[in-house]
């Protein structure tokens, strides 16, 4: 018995070291940590239980037979993080780049079933030379079989990629697919062609890191939706998303304890908003004086600046935050910002997470650029991703909600749930000198008069009266109060039902 035991543990010592002392060292050298390592910061202490670890592929052709290294370049498992089960499986780039064959596929595949049937995430940590070339169609099927799961648990379990390597070709479709992709700076890279292919094919010369670094992925593609100095702040990053995440769509979001009064007031929300209209300020001092204790995740940071997304908690349960960000572009809408709150929003719909809307927002940008880019297809996503949600929606209209944009923000016509306004609140069809040029256009030479007509226009449509009065506002309430008022929302809507016509699916306008 002693023997075979011994021979267990010679097994799983060999299993542990992946491609050999060498090539740990040459990935140590590049700053990176090991796929084991990962998971170790990943996972609570102790917590991981792997599967497969001795699967081999069977692959003959070109002198694979000899090079064969058990659980063939990826580990999968579970464990928990911070006592929340998760499914995970890290690429270890020391066996064969980290590539990807039939073998090592179909271990991705059984944890994602089991990640389906029992509704906990997958984490997948990402560093692999791609389809593994030796093995040819095997390895492409072998990717699809892991994209089909992917599109199966989409929605269904929450999926989240950290991209700690290369990730080149097909590779980088999985990620794709999933709920979050996350790049360490510096370090990892995602592009279908690599610089060398587009040299051959388009003449252009650049480095990977301008054609799929961090950088270029999170502020110019919008591919990826964070990044991290390091593997380690990477992997600790991920554990503080988890936190805010459900395990999977049948449940409700986690709930912490917390030590933030729900009832706080912050006197200083009520001078937040400038003395004039087109002066900008930091949305970002609102939602982290509504959130509980200031913490508040934002996803997409460096992309679409005009518009903020991100998670926090209020009394202790998981929001998700859309604002417009006055800073940047003056917050209008365009079609990256209207893409990026899109594709929040309908995250926060399939996980049941409720919807906070922050607006102040002077309409959709105007310009070629934006209609010949589509713009109307890319708004309406926005508008399609939040008429079609069915969790709580609470909106804030701080300032301007102007246009289609007023419409668009979790108005009251698309099933907002509370819509509030502070008293600065200004909602109308157009800013007030625009709609006098075009209603009032026959006294444009006379200065008395336009002044006269604007005074008029804005004593009318600069405050939020107008729109309460057909209650499209349920309330003008006072900036101070804010996180009291929201705080209160959200617990009415904890038993909130509502569902949408049976549908195989929606047309969103893709
Ligand atoms: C088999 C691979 C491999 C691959 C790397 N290796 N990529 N083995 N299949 N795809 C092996 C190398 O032979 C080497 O083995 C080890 O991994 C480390 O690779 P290096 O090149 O030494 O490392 P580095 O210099 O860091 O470069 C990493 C790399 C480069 C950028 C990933 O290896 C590379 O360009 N690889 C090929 C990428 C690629 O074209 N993949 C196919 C994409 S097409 P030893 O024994 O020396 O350690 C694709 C189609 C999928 O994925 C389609 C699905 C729809």
């Amino acid at each position: 018995m002693q023997s075979i035991l011994e021979q267990l543990e010679t097994r799983r010592e060999a299993a542990r070291m992946g491609g050999g002392q060498r090539r740990i060292d040459a990935q140590h050298a590049k700053g990176k940590l090991t796929a084991r390592e990962r998971l170790d910061v990943l996972l609570d202490h102790g917590s991981f239980e792997e599967f497969d670890m001795f699967v081999a592929h069977r692959c003959t052709d070109f002198g694979m037979e000899n090079q064969t290294y058990p659980g063939d370049g990826v580990i999968t498992g579970w464990g928990t993080i911070n006592g929340r089960m998760v499914y995970v499986f890290s690429q270890d780039f020391t066996v064969l780049g980290g590539s990807l064959s039939a073998t090592h596929a179909r271990k991705i595949v059984k944890i994602m079933d089991m990640a389906m049937k029992n509704g906990a995430p997958v984490i997948g940590l990402n560093d692999s030379g791609g389809a593994r070339i030796q093995e040819g169609v095997d390895a492409l099927g072998g990717y699809a079989d892991v994209f089909q799961k992917n599109i199966e648990a989409s929605g269904v379990i929450p999926q989240i990629s950290v991209i700690m390597g290369p990730c080149a070709g097909g590779a980088v479709y999985s990620p794709a697919m999933t709920d979050f992709i996350f790049m360490v700076r510096d370090s990892s890279y995602m592009f279908v062609t690599g610089p060398d292919v587009v040299k051959t094919v388009t003449n252009e010369v650049v480095t990977a890191e301008e054609l799929g670094g961090a950088k270029t992925h999170c502020s110019k593609s919008s591919v990826a939706d964070g990044s991290f100095e390091n593997d380690v702040e990477a992997l600790i990053e991920v554990r503080r998303l988890v936190d805010f995440l459900p395990l999977n769509n049948r449940e409700k979001p986690p709930v912490r304890p917390f030590c933030d009064d729900p009832m706080r007031s912050e006197p200083s929300l009520d001078t937040l908003i400038p003395d004039n209209a087109n002066t900008p300020y930091d949305m970002h001092e609102l939602i982290v004086k509504l959130a509980d204790e200031g913490d508040f995740y934002e996803i997409q940071a460096d992309f679409a600046k005009n518009i903020l997304t991100g998670f926090i908690r209020i009394e202790g349960s998981t929001v998700g935050v859309v604002a417009n960000q006055p800073m940047v572009l003056a917050g209008c809408l365009d079609i990256d910002s209207s893409r990026k709150a899109a594709r929040f929003v309908r995250f926060c719909d399939a996980f049941e997470i409720p919807i906070v809307t922050l607006v102040d927002v002077p309409g959709f940008l105007p310009g070629t650029g934006q209609e010949y880019g589509g713009v109307i297809k890319h708004g309406a996503k926005l508008l399609f991703a939040y008429g079609e949600a069915t969790v709580p929606k609470v909106t804030v209209i701080t300032r301007k909600a102007y246009g289609g944009a007023y419409d668009v923000m979790a108005s009251k016509h698309l099933r907002g749930d509370f819509n509030y306004a502070w008293p600065t609140a200004q909602i109308a069809v157009m800013g007030a000198a625009g709609a006098v040029e075009i209603i009032h256009r026959a006294d444009l030479g006379d200065p008395d008069k336009i002044a006269a007509h604007t005074a008029d226009y804005e004593a009318r449509f600069a405050s939020p009266f107008v729109a309460a009065e057909r209650g499209f506002i349920d309330e003008v309430i006072t900036p101070r109060n804010t996180r009291r008022r929201v705080a209160r929302a959200l617990a009415s809507l904890r038993g909130k039902q509502l569902q949408n016509p049976w549908k195989k699916h929606d047309n969103i306008p893709l």
